[in-house]
């Protein structure tokens, strides 16, 4: 259904992406993993135009889509739950869900989307009116959930939906995107913690410093050494335990190449 094939991104000087193939088939659960920095964020927003690459080609349902505007590649199915959550803190739950249709006509549809977002988020429903500024954090990330749902994407891409979330909360807004997913939905989620991601997905990718170095079902990547040694601190080393144990980690993940191995928030 999505095709990137040999995209490259940069910012001014700044690759970011080199050479990436990536694919998500018609209703796959895909999730892409890579320390901070590695390239995740721009990935997504190659796809959904933020960030159109100067190589390459992406195309969805057999339609090329690397030149097209935000706006139209949104019409096409593709929603993109971005990394900040991007919310008004003064418009209410229901103004935000409305905004999410933006592109579309129909409006006895959207009306139904609605009740039944609510029903799929009762937390949301008590709250339509509330301002989003005054919501808790794992209530905002259901609202930018609930957004991207609104233009009935068959493709939703998640950027670092558990950030800063408790883990209780990352398990509510990880049921959330299986049941979506059982919906029907393909997705597309980009995950540093890279236990949650490849627990709940089919395939996998691997970036590090703008290049995919790993791919597979998630499944054999939970299992493989490089990614156990990088992501799960392997054997005795926690990762990212900053206790000398830095050769360890170099093959994959850590961002050992650029320094940016912190597992903490992202940057920005
Ligand atoms: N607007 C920008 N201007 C300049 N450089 C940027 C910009 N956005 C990202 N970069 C650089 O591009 C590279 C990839 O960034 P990206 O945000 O895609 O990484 P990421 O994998 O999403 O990281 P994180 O896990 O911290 O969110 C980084 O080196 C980053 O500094
Ligand atoms: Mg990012």
């Amino acid at each position: 259904m999505l095709s990137l094939e040999r995209i490259a991104c940069r910012y001014g000087r700044i690759m970011a992406l080199r050479d990436v193939d990536l694919e998500v088939g018609a209703g796959e659960f895909v999730a892409l993993v890579g320390a901070n920095g590695a390239g995740k964020t721009t990935m997504l927003r190659a796809i959904s135009g933020l960030t159109p690459p100067y190589q390459g080609s992406v195309r969805f349902k057999g339609r090329a889509i690397e030149r097209l505007a935000p706006a139209d590649i949104v019409g096409l199915g593709i929603a993109h739950c971005p990394e900040e959550r991007k919310m008004w803190p003064r418009l209410s739950v229901q103004e935000h869900l409305r905004l999410g249709a933006y592109g579309r006509r129909d409006r006895a549809a959207i009306a139904s989307d609605m009740d039944r977002l609510f029903e799929t988020f009762p937390r949301l429903a008590e709250r339509r009116r509330q301002r989003c500024g005054t919501l808790s954090g794992g209530e905002q990330q259901m609202v930018a959930i609930g957004r991207a749902l609104m233009s009935r994407p068959s493709l939703l891409m998640l950027d670092e939906p558990s950030l800063g979330l408790a883990p209780l909360v990352v398990q509510q807004v990880i049921d959330t995107v299986r049941a979506i997913h059982a919906q029907g939905a393909a997705i597309l989620m980009v995950e540093q913690s890279a236990a949650v991601a490849l627990q709940h997905a089919d395939r996998a990718y691997v970036l590090e410093s703008g290049a995919i170095v790993k791919h597979g079902p998630a499944r054999e990547l939970l299992q493989d050494e490089d990614v156990k040694r990088a992501y799960f601190g392997g054997g005795s080393t926690k990762s990212g335990g900053g206790d000398g144990h830095e050769e360890d980690c170099t093959s994959i993940g850590l961002g050992a190449g650029d320094g940016a191995g912190n597992l903490g928030g992202a940057g920005g």
